[in-house]
């Protein structure tokens, strides 16, 4: 097929990082196969994509007034493209509350972008589609980090999950795809790849070839040994999966950075016990416990629901004491948000109301404030070593270290993709302030 004139195409992405990888794809199909180059002025594209998501309900409203708002002030020849979670739970919905929109295809179905992207009026959303062996077009980004899907789809069922309902069952991508892709990635630059998936301790349990079984730590394993791979995140893994096997690799491998998500969203065993998540507070506790013990220097970050309905005031404490014995270094808050095709539905009689979800909610934000500082303040006067990866227009140059804490330095472009040393000089709540040791 011969390629199309050059066309316009302005992407937006809501969501989680899986959102983030799928919308590259996109790109690269829509680039590789159709002629598009992304813009960053809407009003001057050919195609609106925006690609969605509905763990909550406020996204999903922000999406209406938002394509709307692309509607009256697109090239009139322009087409609009709804892609991700959302589109996979309204379906055509959503070309009957909003009409202009072209197409509609699901998280799990972003590979056939190539093929509806000039079919108006086609709904792409199966929720069996298995993409998980699709070659997706290069990226052709040099980038000092990547992210790579290890998995599509989510076997759990916490009960206020849709993302189950969204994405699908869970396959694993096989694991030589994987590590080629990460291959292809550092030989263009990549030193840093996060591996994704909504539970990634449970790669490796269902292929779609039938192929045996294997563990997200042989993946780890696996891809450690990539030459000129420098750094390997993941997320999320799952508590109840991050078995022994598992937080020892995590623990002795040098490659794999230092920061752990472990997300709590209660601290409550009876509230843990009606999301479905499979582990108790004591449980989740032994495994924190467990990972500080091996590994010191470790930060770990979690995802917390306040007013889960039934979510009593003794609950609610439980939540508190967990983050009090964790300390975490970062935390993601919500408060509950009901959610269609979710088995918490059926707990509405138990909803809380909402000034007792906002004040819970801020309670977990000043606590966790307090151990934010203390966390931050006790790096002044060390030295980090930090991998560099952007320059900001202040002259500023920023990266991470290799328990992932966000460092600021006075500096050039020649730190870029470095690992270099960083004595700390001073911090805000979320980031550490330093100077290069020369
Ligand atoms: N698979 C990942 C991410 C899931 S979505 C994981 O399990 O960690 C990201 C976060 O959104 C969840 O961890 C949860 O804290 C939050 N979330 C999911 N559904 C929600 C809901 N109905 N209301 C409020 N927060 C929700
Ligand atoms: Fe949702 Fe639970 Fe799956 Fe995460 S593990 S995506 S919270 S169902
Ligand atoms: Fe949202 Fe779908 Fe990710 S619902 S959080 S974009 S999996």
């Amino acid at each position: 097929m011969s390629k199309e004139e050059n066309k316009k195409l302005f992407i937006e992405t809501l969501g989680c990082q899986m959102n983030d990888t799928d919308s590259q794809h996109i790109i690269a199909e829509l680039k590789e196969h159709k002629n598009y180059s992304t813009t960053r002025n809407m009003e001057e594209a050919d195609l609106i994509i925006i690609n969605t998501c509905s763990v909550r309900e406020k996204p999903v409203q922000k999406l209406f007034s938002e394509i709307g708002q692309f509607n009256k002030k697109k090239k009139d020849s322009a087409k609009i493209g709804v892609c991700g979670c959302t589109a996979s739970h309204l379906g055509d919905d959503i070309m009957k509350r909003a009409p202009y929109v072209d197409f509609v295809l699901g998280a799990r179905n972003i590979s056939k972008i190539k093929d509806v992207v000039d079919k108006k009026g086609a709904v792409e959303i199966d929720i069996d589609y298995d993409d998980s062996t699709y070659q997706f077009a290069a990226s052709g980004m040099n980038m000092y980090k990547t992210s790579v899907n290890i998995s599509i789809g989510c076997d759990k069922e916490c009960t206020y999950c849709i993302v189950p309902a969204t994405r699908g069952e869970e396959i694993s991508i096989p694991l030589e795809m994987i590590v080629e892709q990460v291959q292809k990635d550092v030989a263009n630059g990549a030193v840093e790849v996060t591996l994704l998936g909504q539970n990634v301790n449970s790669y490796g349990r269902r292929f779609s070839d039938g192929r045996e079984k294997t563990s997200f730590t042989k993946l780890l394993q696996e891809v450690s040994k990539i030459d000129g791979l420098e750094r390997i995140r993941f997320t999320s893994p799952h508590p109840l999966h991050m078995d022994d096997e598992f937080i020892e690799e995590f623990a002795k491998n040098p490659k794999i950075s230092k920061c752990i998500h472990m997300p709590l969203q209660s601290g409550s065993s009876s509230i843990l016990k009606a999301m479905k998540r499979g582990y108790s507070k004591e449980g989740f506790l032994k495994r924190a416990k467990k990972i500080r013990d091996l590994i010191p220097e470790v930060r770990i970050t979690t995802d917390i629901i306040v007013a889960f309905p039934g979510e009593t005031q003794e609950d609610f404490e439980d939540t508190i004491d967990v983050i009090k014995q964790v300390r975490f270094d970062q935390i993601f808050n919500f408060k509950y948000s009901a959610r269609p095709n979710t088995q918490a539905l059926e707990l509405e009689d138990k909803e809380i109301p909402d000034e007792i979800g906002s004040a819970r909610l801020t309670e977990v934000i000043e606590l966790h404030k307090l151990h934010q500082s203390e966390h931050m303040d006790s790096n002044i006067g060390k030295t980090v070593n930090v991998l560099f990866e952007s320059l900001k227009p202040n002259g500023e140059v920023s990266g991470f270290t290799d328990n992932y804490c966000q460092v600021f330095v006075k500096g050039s472009d020649e730190l870029l993709g470095r690992f270099v040393d960083v004595k700390i000089t001073g911090a805000t709540r979320t980031a550490l302030k330093g100077e290069v040791i020369n």
